[in-house]
């Protein structure tokens, strides 16, 4: 079993944290006149900074390092216009061989040639595509991995292109590719 949240959706927990921290110090410093006033703002403002650090520790202890970035909810939802044939996997697999196989390799198993020299690396997508909706991984293609060396593809590659893609990719991990 993996661990259900991600490194960086523990940095976004920690950073709402420190800001409650921060609301609580201001409190404190506000009341520091008045006998006693500033100490349970104090304590807040500890417990929560306390826990904001808990959750970077969690995140760069246990936490599994996942860059993709959430997809907006419509792209996630959006279906697949080509249909699951034999000729969409072979068209999505001359694309893939011809831009993709470079970093994500032959397989699509993060082991191209380039992969060595990125940071993230690339994933094993035939593990981590079937995790994902098609719309999201459609996205992903589209738009690149921000904060990874993934390009953004839509100017490159046409619509049905990057479907065919998808429909590749899929089939793929399945094994019927
Ligand atoms: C310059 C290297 C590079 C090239 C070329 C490249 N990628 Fe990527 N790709 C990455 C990296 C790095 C990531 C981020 C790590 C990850 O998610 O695997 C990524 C992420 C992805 C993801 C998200 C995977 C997930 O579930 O997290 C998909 C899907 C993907 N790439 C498909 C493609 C396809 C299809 C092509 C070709 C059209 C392509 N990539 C070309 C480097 C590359």
């Amino acid at each position: 079993m993996t661990f259900p949240v991600s490194r960086q959706g523990l940095e976004q927990i920690a950073l709402v944290l420190l800001a409650g921290a921060a609301v609580f110090a201001l409190l404190a410093w506000r009341a520091r006149a008045r006998e006693g006033g500033a100490r349970r703002s104090l304590i807040s403002a500890g417990a929560l900074g306390g826990l904001a650090a808990l959750a970077l520790l969690v995140g760069y202890a246990v936490a599994p390092n996942i860059p993709t970035p959430p997809v907006p909810l419509t792209a996630r939802f959006a279906t697949n216009p080509v249909p699951d044939i034999k000729e969409s996997w072979d068209a999505g697999r001359a694309t893939y061989q011809k831009n993709c196989a470079i970093c994500h390799g032959p397989q699509a198993q993060g082991d191209g040639p380039a992969a060595f020299t990125l940071n993230p690396r690339p994933f094993n997508l035939q593990i981590h595509v079937p995790l994902h909706a098609p719309g999201e991984t459609f996205y992903w293609i589209s738009d690149g991995v921000a904060g990874t060396a993934m390009p953004a593809w839509k100017d490159t590659l046409s619509e049905p292109e990057r479907w065919q893609l998808v429909r590749f990719l899929y089939a793929l991990a399945s094994g019927r590719a």
